[in-house]
């Protein structure tokens, strides 16, 4: 596990665009894990602008999104399905038969979350995935005592996750969603994890250097060959030197 400690939020968000397009560049028929969340918004904004400067070519990338609530419409405001179309699939060219997200409106979700897991390997598994974390340590909707091996399946979040998300919670508001497993994210050929501000600062030392349980799923990725954590300084403030992480400062 690699962590590179950026030395602003903007910093961090050009930081995951740049390895994201380093990756494209690479490999044209990527196959990308998408979050939702506030921290990954900057990042999205870098892509949208490097692509409105002709840097950057989406048209063969895959894509697949970590998580849906459920059940959720997608043509509701509160969806990741719109989230994801403001943020990044409204403004590139990433065809709409290309984007995946699993299907919070769908009548059967544990079908919905089989057929997904069958979407992802049909397109060969997923090379990227980006994420971010939860104040749970969660990863996707893997709140914690998930398996570690589980695939994608309808979850129930946990009230801190919903009032993170929601902040005022109503009859109306969603209590699960369908989500990616830390099966199916640990088989991502590579990981990059994102990780903003202080209140992320003690879940981000626990997932990268604390010791490896389901009690925080982030932590999980420590055991994964390939990735690399990205911290503002003050994500990053209660980082030790330890566990798997090596340290560093990037610069773009
Ligand atoms: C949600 C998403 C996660 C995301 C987390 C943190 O629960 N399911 O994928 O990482 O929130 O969001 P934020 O970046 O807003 O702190």
């Amino acid at each position: 596990m690699k962590v590179v400690v950026a030395g602003s939020y903007r910093e961090l968000s050009s930081t995951a665009a740049a390895m994201v397009r380093d990756a494209v560049m690479r490999r044209p028929r990527l196959t990308l894990g998408l979050p939702t969340g506030r921290t990954p918004v900057g990042m999205y904004d870098e892509l949208v602008r490097m692509y409105r400067s002709g840097m950057l070519d989406l048209s063969g990338v895959v894509t697949f999104n970590l998580d849906e609530y459920y059940p959720m419409d997608p043509r509701d405001p509160r969806s990741f399905h719109a989230f994801m179309r403001t943020h990044l699939f409204d403004h590139v060219n990433v065809p709409p038969d290309h984007i995946h997200l699993p299907d919070g409106s769908a009548p059967d979700p544990a079908e919905a979350c089989a057929r997904y897991e069958r979407e992802i390997e049909r397109a060969g598994g997923i090379d990227l995935i980006i994420l971010g974390i939860g104040r749970t340590g969660h990863i996707g909707f893997n709140e914690p005592g998930s398996p570690r091996w589980a695939r994608t399946r309808l979850v129930r979040l946990t009230d801190e996750t919903i009032r993170a998300n929601f902040g005022t919670v109503d009859a109306a508001t969603p209590r699960s969603a369908l989500s990616m497993g830390t099966g199916t994210i640990m088989e991502a050929r590579d990981v990059i994890l994102l990780a903003s501000g202080p209140g992320k600062a003690e879940i981000a030392a626990k997932a990268a250097t604390g010791p490896v349980t389901t009690a925080v799923p982030a932590s999980i990725l420590q055991e994964h060959p390939s990735v690399t954590v990205i911290l503002d300084a003050a994500a990053a403030s209660l980082m030790v030197s330890g566990g798997r992480a090596t340290g560093g400062r990037c610069g773009v």
